[in-house]
This record gives structure tokens, sequence and C-alpha cells, in this order.
């Protein structure tokens, strides 16, 4: 039988192993009601995995998502394309969202999350940003890339001489990864979660149908185009997801955590290619930003 410690202790575990999250760390309270419950904790019968119902037109994902649980690294069932409806692209993005909101693929996370993170920005966007999966902030907020490293997108669209209203921003996952209660930042999504997840992001780019794409971060590559390299290998040069041309580029996050002019110019040389593949002027001042004076 498995108490409460052994089971944060086998999550945490689950996080370093398979999550690329290296430190996980417990507030005072989260401490303390571990320390009750593993006082308290009496042998429990083993509850039955929640079942939901798949919807009509998908494969049998629902099904496998709700037994899979967070301990284990499940098996990945490539989920169905969703059915576009709708007039205009405005329309379509609405009814894509409405059936973003209603989801439950994922108990896990519909058991924790405040909103659903869909996607902002403008449906007839030639640019189109992929990030990973909403953190803290964005699913408080419903919208994505708000937080810190969201605020650092903002500047990077801002200094291409765009606005946050004229791109579309999205994310391979629309849930926020949960995280162990009590225990704070975010984690990258399994793979089963973007599987699962995915279906919604390539809607969202088939309605849009940006001229560019451009992917922050490993996981946003690898839900787009699978595991086909490192962000450092693939960045700086064009990639294609169906038929959109597709620039990887460091997640801003990155950014914060690297403030160097060099890594920044590396995201920017990536954005100039960007530019100029969207046929924007670049003046000589944006040419020469993050360069050593
Ligand atoms: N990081 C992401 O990848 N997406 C967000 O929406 C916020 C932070």
């Amino acid at each position: 039988m498995t108490g409460p410690r052994e089971a944060l202790r086998s999550y945490v575990q689950f996080l370093h192993e398979h999550e690329d999250v290296r430190h996980v760390r417990l507030s005072r309270t989260a401490k303390e009601g571990l320390a009750r419950l593993t006082a308290k904790s009496k042998p429990q019968p083993v509850a039955p995995p929640p079942t939901v119902a798949a919807p009509r037109t998908s494969p049998p994902v629902a099904t496998t998502i709700a037994r899979s649980s967070m301990a284990t690294a499940p098996a990945v069932v490539p989920a169905a394309p969703l059915e576009i409806t709708g007039s205009t692209k405005a329309e379509q993005l609405r009814h894509l969202a409405e059936r973003a909101a209603a989801c439950v693929k994922c108990p896990h996370l519909v058991a924790r999350r405040h909103t659903v993170v869909f996607g902002v920005g403008n449906p007839e966007a030639k640019l189109m940003f992929v990030g990973e999966a909403p953190g803290e902030e964005e699913d408080l907020q419903g919208e994505p890339f708000v937080g810190r490293a969201g605020q650092l997108l903002t500047k990077m669209i801002v200094a291409m001489g765009l606005t946050r209203e004229q791109v579309y921003i999205g994310n391979i996952v629309k849930c926020r990864p949960d995280m162990p209660l009590g225990t704070s930042g975010n984690r990258k999504p399994t793979k089963q979660e973007m599987e699962t997840c995915v279906p919604y992001l390539r809607a969202q780019i088939e309605v849009i149908k940006p001229l560019v794409l451009v992917a922050l971060g490993a996981t946003a590559i690898e839900g787009l185009l699978g595991p086909i390299g490192s962000i450092g290998s693939l960045r700086g040069k064009f990639h294609e997801f169906r038929g959109v041309p597709l620039m990887p580029t460091f997640h801003p996050s990155y950014l914060l955590r690297n403030q160097s002019n060099t890594e920044k110019r590396k995201v920017w040389e990536d954005l100039l290619k960007v530019m100029e593949r969207l046929e924007m002027p670049v003046s000589e001042k944006q040419r020469g930003f993050f360069l050593a004076k």
C-alpha cells in the first residue's frame, strides 16, 4: 500500500526522470499537511480510474488517458483531427475554443485548471507563435504568454515592429500542466498530454493559415514536428509544418535564465529571418540589436 510520502516521492522521481523538472520545492503548509497525512494514513482501497466517455468522432484516446497515471509513462495514442465548423476564421476559432473549454480528456489537468488557455490574437495573422503550455499566470488569466516569459515575448514582437494584436499566440497544450499540491513552478507537459491536446493547435493553424510559424522552445518543436533534434541544432533554419515555414527558436524563459547578448542575438537573428520571410521592412537599427558596439 502506498502512503502519501511514497506517492509524492514517486511523483517527484517521475518529474525528474521524464519531465526534466530538476527542483521541486514544498511549501511549509504542504510539508505540514504531508506530515499530518502520513501520521493518519491507513491502507485505503484502490479507487477505480475515472472513466470519460470518448467523443463520437475520436479514437479511444480518452479511455487511455483516463487510465493513465501521472506516475507511469503512458503509451502515446495519436489523437484524431478536429472538425472545423463555421464560416469565418473568427467563428471557426470560436467553435474550437468552445470545444477546448469543454474538453475533459486529461482528467488530472481538468481537476486543477482555472481556465483553458486556447490562444489569443488575430485570426488573420500572418505570423503565429507557438509555445509549450500555460503557466500559473496564464492559467489564472486565460491568455497565453502573460507571465514573465510572456512579457519578454511581447517585447520581442514589438521589436519586430508588430503588436500582440497583429499576430496569433497559442500553445501545444491548452491546460496548465499540474504540479504536486503545495509546490510552485511549472512542468513540461508529458508526451501523452501533448498528443492529446495538439489537435487543437493543428486546427488553429489550419484555420489561421499563417505565412510563418515560430516555435518557441523544444516542446513546441516536438509537438509540431516530433522529436527531430535539439533546439540548439534546429534553430536558425526554416523547417516546415504542413507546408507552412516554421522557424524554431529559444523559448523566452530560456532568455530569462540566460540574459547574455549572445543568446538574445541568436533569437533576434531567428526573428530577423522571419521578418525577411514575411517581407517586412527591417531598419538598420533593428539589424543591429544585441550586437556588440
Ligand atoms: N510559456 C509557454 O510556453 N506558454 C505560455 O503560455 C506561457 C509560458
